[in-house]
């Protein structure tokens, strides 16, 4: 036996061995760094107080450019065609612009998520005049709401550049509204509805999370209703029958004002009859809901607000602070009658 023999080194075998040992090395170490930089940032996952954030905002800038062009000699207004209700669908400058500022500003914050508005301008947004914000003093100014985030693919945002349009031809400015609504997984998120005119405000919530100090609720002392001033006289009608012919109902323009008005106290209930936008109303469907309110179609069902579903609720609506069933019961029993007796 030789236990004491020697080891030949083969040159060539020891650089295979270091060669592969470097190889290794260098692997690991750029898989590992990858590994943590992926840990440490996920690629897009929506930050929804930043969202927050930019959907303020954007209603505020759209509503900067509504007022810009309510204070020009010519508002550009033509017709988009006729609504459901048979009504004209107006549309002027004021629109459009507010569509270019309000989009702008939300996908350059945030570039890969759905967003779907009222209006597909004829010009290119690229034309209109960008206003620049940095949205990170945004996310400083909201520093004591906790930070949640979600996926990009979950988020869909509904943008109204100018609700309430005819009204704003007419100059009934007190019902003109922008509004911004995020909705996740088809739930009403965050809601912003910004009045430009008056005295300039702007009610925003997260539901569960916050909302701004304008947002204060406060329940009707009466029975009352409140309706779309494009079919008040059919709604009149149809609410005397179901709820009584001594109920209160008055008409306004815009349905975000309409919201507003239920959760200020004005309206016991905000009642539309007709097809109506998801544009129009997922912003107060969430304002509604941070206070304990409730938005439902007529049979009761809350709606949908993912990307896939349809743009329009052709279910009804009913919007109420309080005692929902009670305006659900009532409508759903005019409606069934009136199937019976035709
Ligand atoms: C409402 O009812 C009144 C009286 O019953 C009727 O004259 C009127 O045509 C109705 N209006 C609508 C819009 O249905
Ligand atoms: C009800 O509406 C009037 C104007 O129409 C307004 O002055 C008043 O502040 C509103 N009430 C509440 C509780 O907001
Ligand atoms: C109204 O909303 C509350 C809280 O979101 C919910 O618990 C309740 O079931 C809703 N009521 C109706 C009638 O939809």
């Amino acid at each position: 036996m030789n236990l004491g023999g020697t080891i030949r080194l083969n040159p060539l075998g020891v650089c295979v061995l270091i060669g592969g040992c470097v190889l290794i090395f260098v692997y690991m170490n750029f898989w590992t760094s990858d590994d943590i930089s992926r840990e440490v940032s996920p690629p897009d996952e929506i930050s929804l107080k930043k969202l927050l954030g930019v959907a303020i905002n954007a209603a505020v800038l759209g509503g900067e450019e509504v007022r810009r062009v309510n204070g020009l000699e010519n508002l550009n207004q033509r017709s988009k065609g006729k609504t459901d209700e048979g009504a004209n669908d107006p549309v002027t400058d004021a629109d459009f612009l507010s569509h270019c500022v309000m989009l702008q500003t939300l996908t350059r914050a945030f570039p890969n998520i759905k967003i779907i508005s009222e209006e597909k301008p004829r010009k290119k947004c690229e034309e209109a005049p960008s206003v620049v914000f940095d949205e990170n003093q945004l996310v400083e100014s909201y520093s004591e709401i906790e930070d949640m985030t979600v996926k990009p693919e979950d988020v869909t945002v509904w943008i109204d550049p100018l609700d309430a349009t005819q009204e704003f031809i007419e100059k009934l400015l007190q019902y003109v509204t922008t509004m911004v609504c995020v909705a996740v997984k088809g739930l009403p998120t965050i809601g912003v509805i910004h009045q430009p005119f008056k005295e300039s405000k702007t009610y925003w919530a997260w539901v569960g999370h916050s909302k701004s100090p304008s947002v204060k609720s406060q329940v009707s002392p009466q029975r009352n209703i409140i309706v779309s001033r494009s079919h008040a006289g059919e709604v009149k009608n149809i609410s005397q029958i179901a709820f009584g012919s001594d109920i209160d109902v008055t008409s306004a323009g815009g349905a975000g004002y309409k919201v507003l008005e239920v959760i200020n106290g004005n309206a016991s209930a905000y009642v539309h009859v007709t097809a109506i936008k998801k544009w129009d109303i997922c912003a107060g469907d969430a304002l509604l809901r941070s206070v304990g309110g409730n938005m439902t179609k007529i049979d009761g069902h809350e709606l949908d607000y993912s990307a896939k579903s349809s743009q329009f609720n052709r279910g009804g609506l009913i919007a109420t602070l309080q005692d929902h069933l009670w305006f659900i019961e009532r409508l759903q029993k005019f409606y069934s009658n009136e199937k019976l007796s035709s």
